[in-house]
């Protein structure tokens, strides 16, 4: 569905998630005929530039980055004539007017900010579309995460946004909410009957929720030692996740129904604090090792210190204390330099009560539903089956599997591809509230807090595994075992 002109300023326009991401989503959807003219997207950022030197950088970004085709490029003249670049300091007063003049003055047009920038510019942004008139009656406002580095700076970034821009014109970005797996999930649990009524703690024994990524921290360790695994990946993404599987079903797909289904769990996740922290809690950090058969250096080297407290992966088990749930452990790892690059989410469902089946067929599995977001997207069912042949009563655990790729062969497209456009349609859906954030750093704060007061350094791995064996442990100790299903 076409979606009418708009127009898209982007604040750190020549930044790393511009290049990999806002530019290549837009112009897939410029390719699928969904952009219509006059769209135009306002490249932001500090330095000057021409025009026409920045269309061919992001024409060769198109290429290098994310592999289009030099055809599909040359005959997208049109794409690469929507966007203009305008030099505009951020965090001072040159080049606002220059914006102005070339945004215009429609109240009519759809009109979003994108801040790709640090969070320290969130705020001092927002202020100055304010104070230079650009905010107007259909302006909205898009954020990346990560928002703040804790609770209270996170606090006084929604303070500073939303003194300029209403609530329903904030879109804070979760990019995991736009994969289509994520979406899935949704439709899984709320458009069959089957799974609902076994939803709960008397049918499932536990979630495991695994987001392995095999590169290292790559160009962006000065920002990553700053922040670790638990508030780049656990803050947001994983608990998101974790907030679609045990939510309460919504009355409606709505934003704020939604939304309210969210914080609920977030509200209802049992603390981990100085008490508990060593036995919920691991965290590592790579060292040297290898990926893909090839040596990689160990996070250190690659940022240049002897030493860092920063964690590189983090295994926790939550639990989310409400009647749906309480006893049910929520697993989540995560981290960088691991074995694969591997996403998914396993609902482990508690085993049957009693075996038919003498003790010859075998043990017999209990049944499992994965979600795997990526690399190949899918959804697969767990199921004991008669080992088919004359040979007696043998069992096997097979899955019943729905690879994407094969069903459906199409293309997946990348989560910022949906949320760009959701942002242009109003639909704040896929999208985190501010109370919603705020709520998962009350949670994470008290972990960051423990861990800093523990005075312990995270556990070493080396490059290419599974992290830390402490993390196997953390699983083990309760008598489980981490699924991978690579
Ligand atoms: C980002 C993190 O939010 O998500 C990165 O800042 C991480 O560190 C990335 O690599 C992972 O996203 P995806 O879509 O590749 O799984």
């Amino acid at each position: 569905v076409k979606v009418d002109p708009f127009d898209l300023v982007v604040f750190g326009g020549t930044g790393d998630l511009a290049y990999r991401k806002l530019y290549p989503a837009l112009f897939r959807r410029f390719l699928d005929e969904q952009l219509t003219q006059p769209t135009r997207i306002f490249s932001v950022s500090r330095q000057p530039v021409e025009t026409d030197v920045f269309r061919a950088t992001v024409a060769k970004s198109l290429q290098d980055i994310s592999g289009f085709e030099r055809a599909q490029i040359d005959a997208a003249k049109d794409f690469l004539s929507m966007i203009e670049y305008v030099a505009v300091d951020g965090n001072g007063e040159a080049g606002w007017d220059d914006l102005k003049t070339q945004l215009g003055d429609d109240p009519d047009r759809v009109r979003a900010f994108y801040l790709a920038t640090s969070p320290d510019l969130f705020g001092p942004i927002a202020t100055r579309l304010s104070a230079h008139g650009l905010v107007t009656p259909q302006a909205r406002i898009i954020v990346e995460k990560p928002l703040g580095k804790d609770g209270v700076s996170a606090a006084r970034i929604n303070d500073a946004i939303g003194a300029v821009f209403a609530e329903d014109r904030i879109y804070r970005i979760d990019h995991y909410l736009g994969k289509e797996t994520v979406q899935n999930l949704m439709v899984l649990r709320f458009a069959n009957a089957l799974f609902e009524p076994l939803w709960n703690a008397a049918h499932i024994d536990h979630v495991q929720i695994t987001v392995a990524e095999s590169l290292g921290v790559e160009g962006r360790a000065a920002y990553y030692n700053t922040a670790g695994a638990l508030r780049d990946m656990v803050q947001n993404h994983l608990l998101q996740l974790l907030c679609l599987i045990a939510m309460e079903p919504p009355s409606a797909l709505d934003a704020d129904a939604m939304r309210d289904e969210k914080l609920k769990v977030l509200r209802a996740l049992r603390p981990i604090d100085e008490q508990n922290i060593a036995s919920l809690t691991v965290r590592g950090q790579y060292r040297a090792g290898s990926a893909h058969g090839s040596a990689v250096p160990g996070y250190l080297d690659e940022l240049g210190q002897h030493t860092s407290m920063t964690e590189t992966f983090v295994a926790l088990k939550a639990e989310v204390l409400n009647w749906r749930w309480a006893g049910v452990p929520f697993y989540l790892r995560t981290g960088k330099r691991l074995a694969s690059r591997v996403s998914e989410i396993v609902v482990a469902f508690r085993p049957i009560p009693h075996s038919v089946f003498g003790a010859s067929v075998g043990a017999i599995a209990a049944n499992r539903l994965v979600l795997r977001l990526q690399p190949d997207e899918g959804v697969k069912l767990w199921l004991m089956i008669k080992d088919p042949g004359p040979g007696g009563m043998r069992l096997q655990h097979v899955p019943l599997d729905m690879t994407f790729a094969e069903a459906f062969h199409m293309r997946n497209p990348d989560a910022y591809e949906r949320l760009l456009l959701d942002v242009v349609r109003g639909n704040q859906t896929l999208f985190m509230r501010r109370d919603e954030v705020e709520a998962a750093w009350r949670w994470i704060d008290p972990i960051l807090d423990a861990w800093r007061n523990s005075g312990e350094a995270p556990k070493s791995y080396t490059a290419g595994t599974w992290g830390p064996s402490a993390s196997i442990a953390l699983i083990e100790r309760d008598g489980r075992t981490w699924l991978e299903e690579s």
